[in-house]
């Protein structure tokens, strides 16, 4: 299986990338700077590839699906991770709506476009799958105040999860949000679970069997309230 993981230098997507390794998987383990993928790489070991890849980039998109196109010339697994803007200092009533803007651009629009751009090759895929990894500061049913950058970008990528799922199920892609949990990360900060925890639900959907789920939101495995 070939696996493509953003934000795969730190934190959960680096472990994901870990995890995905040790079950025998080719990894592709992009990020921003390709100093922090080579380090990454080289700290995991197994068949793990660096590649350059800010997914607020076009060029990179780009080039990345263009490099994947020539070197395997499909890809069964896209694990959109990388995510940016905790926003514990704003509020909705109040917040810098350029902050907001900023945040789309990695969280929505990245996957959005990488998406697009790697469809051709996630349907050359026998066995296709896309974990947008989410978190459940998006769910609707437990909406509170706070956060609005990070929350709403985030509702919109669940958004985008349940109608790709419902346009690519005839093609077999399955499609779906995962939020990996409170994690200790640099993200979540200590206290949070360790990140195999966290990366142990991204990693189950990017492993799904051809009858498993599509257009769901998961936490551990479990399905979560949209
Ligand atoms: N940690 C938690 O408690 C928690 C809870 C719920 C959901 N999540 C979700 O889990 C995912 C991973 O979070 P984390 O805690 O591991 O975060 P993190 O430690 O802050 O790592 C974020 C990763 O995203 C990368 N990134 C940011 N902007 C990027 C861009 N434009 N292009 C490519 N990569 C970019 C970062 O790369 P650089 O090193 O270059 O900055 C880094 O690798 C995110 O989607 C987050 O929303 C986390």
């Amino acid at each position: 299986m070939i696996a493509l993981v953003t934000g795969g230098n730190r934190g959960i997507g680096r472990e994901v990338c870990r995890e995905l390794a040790a079950l025998g998987h080719t990894v592709l383990l992009t990020a921003r700077s390709p100093e922090a993928a080579g380090a990454a790489v080289k700290e995991i070991g197994g068949d793990v590839v660096p590649l350059r890849l800010d997914v607020t980039s076009e060029e990179d998109v780009a080039a990345a699906a263009a490099a994947v196109a020539e070197r395997y010339g499909r890809l069964d697994v896209l694990v959109n991770n990388a995510a940016i803007t905790y926003d514990t200092w704003q509020s909705g009533a109040s917040a810098d709506l350029d902050v907001v803007r900023e945040a789309a651009e990695t969280n929505l629009y990245g996957p959005w476009r990488l998406i697009q751009e790697l469809l051709p090759l996630l349907r050359e895929s026998p066995h296709p799958r896309i974990v947008n990894v989410s978190s459940e500061a998006a769910s609707l049913t437990n909406m509170g105040g706070g956060t609005p950058a990070y929350s709403v970008t985030k509702v919109a990528l669940n958004a985008l999860t349940r109608m790709l799922a419902a346009e690519l199920r005839g093609d077999g892609v399955l499609v779906n949000a995962i939020c990996p949990g409170w994690v200790a990360t640099d993200m979540g900060g200590p206290g949070g679970r360790p990140v195999s925890a966290g990366a142990a639900g991204v990693v189950w959907a990017a492993t799904l069997p051809d009858d498993g789920p599509t257009g769901g939101f998961f936490r551990d495995g479990r399905p979560l309230p949209w």
